[in-house]
């Protein structure tokens, strides 16, 4: 039994079999292409509980086709990443906030708790194994995909009694395709992605699945992401599959870095997080968890009063937004005309990508790389 007295699997029991023909590690940043040699996998029943989690050559997964994973989509995921720091040892960043959510995730999937510190401790002996994949160039990582599913062969609709909680890894560089570029926003109250009591804060495929077509409509548009929006009054909620930052000078004259607040329909971003508590503490301006409507930033707009506009993520981590479509109108956000250095997000990279590569304190305590 884990220390929070949950039935769990332990990682002292892991078993490790190592493939015999680990693939060659040509460094491959397109996101979620090109997997590493293993993967952890951790089988559950209602009548044994958690099984001996196990490390194995990456492999297929062999499912019923009634599966409620793929019926029903009884599943959900988690996305985090392991960098190599400039004395070459290997980081995950702030991985207890994701398994945290992984469970709160399962919680709401109705698939079992676990202990969270013992699948952690299982992540890091699988990154430790496949650490060669690790890039070693900055800004470059390490994907980490905790993924958890029900495996219950049966199409009536119910509680899972077995499901498969499984790891896979991927190299990752950026998820967009230049950085720097800021990316445009598609803005129209025709799709919705969350609403109160629905599963928009939870870690869950749907949320992104049922995203596709707007995002493709977007693209029609010619913008590259959809900018979500809830209610009659067009509050902003998260930007494709992003959180969302607005930096400008608030109404009473403040200077204000704001990022809609935890309400039930926005994801709790582990970069949001981190965000929100480093430049709280930077001064200068206040970050706060506010509502945003888009009267509101139109209107900022107009009197010149946005600095900037961001996305992040675990994936991407900071993302500019340059414009953004809206009834029928294009409106510019000024930092796409900034220098890059002088923008915010540079200097929120750069602490974050400082902390990641080892000059902070908020990132795992590394593991040898020898
Ligand atoms: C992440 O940033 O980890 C995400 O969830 C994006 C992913 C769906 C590609």
């Amino acid at each position: 039994m884990g220390e929070n007295s949950i039935p769990s699997f332990k990682a002292a029991d892991l078993v490790v079999r190592p493939s015999s023909r680990p693939k060659a590690k040509q460094p491959t940043f397109s996101f979620g292409t090109a997997f590493t040699d293993h993967m952890l996998s951790i089988e559950w029943t209602l009548s044994e509980g958690w099984q001996t989690p196990l490390i194995r050559p990456l492999g297929s997964l062999s499912l019923h086709p009634a599966c409620s994973a793929l019926h029903y989509g009884i599943q959900l995921f988690e996305g985090l990443k392991a960098y190599r720091g400039d004395d070459n040892r290997v980081r995950i960043f702030r991985p207890m906030l994701n398994m945290s959510r992984m469970a709160r995730s399962a919680r709401r999937a109705c698939l079992p708790a676990f202990d969270q510190s013992e699948l952690l401790e299982c992540i890091r002996r699988l990154v430790e194994l496949d650490q060669d994949w690790v890039p070693h160039t900055a800004s470059h990582s390490l994907y980490i995909r905790p993924t958890f599913i029900s495996t219950e062969s049966s199409l009536g609709i119910k509680k899972p009694t077995c499901a498969l909680l499984y790891v896979i890894m991927c190299q990752a560089g950026s998820y967009f395709n230049d950085e720097a570029e800021p990316v445009s926003l598609w803005a129209d109250p025709k799709y919705t992605r969350a609403w109160k009591g629905g599963t928009g804060d939870c870690k869950m495929g749907g949320n992104y699945g049922g995203a596709l077509l707007a995002q493709h409509e977007a693209m029609d548009y010619g913008c590259q992401q959809v900018l979500w929006l809830h209610g009659g009054d067009h509050q902003i909620t998260e930007a494709g599959s992003m959180n969302i930052f607005l930096h400008w000078i608030n109404e009473d004259g403040e200077e204000e870095l704001a990022t809609p607040p935890l309400d039930g329909i926005i994801l709790p971003g582990i970069t949001r997080q981190s965000i929100l508590e480093l430049t709280s503490k930077w001064g200068g301006f206040k970050a706060t968890e506010r509502y945003l409507t888009m009267g509101q930033l139109c209107t900022a707009l107009k009197q010149q009063r946005v600095k900037e506009m961001f996305g992040s993520g675990t994936a991407c981590m900071i993302c500019p937004i340059g414009r953004v479509f809206y009834q029928g109108e294009t409106l510019r956000i000024p930092s796409s005309r900034q220098e890059i250095s002088s923008r915010l997000t540079s200097r929120i990279a750069k602490a974050l990508t400082d902390i990641q590569s080892g000059h902070g304190l908020q990132c795992d305590p590394p593991f040898p790389t020898e």
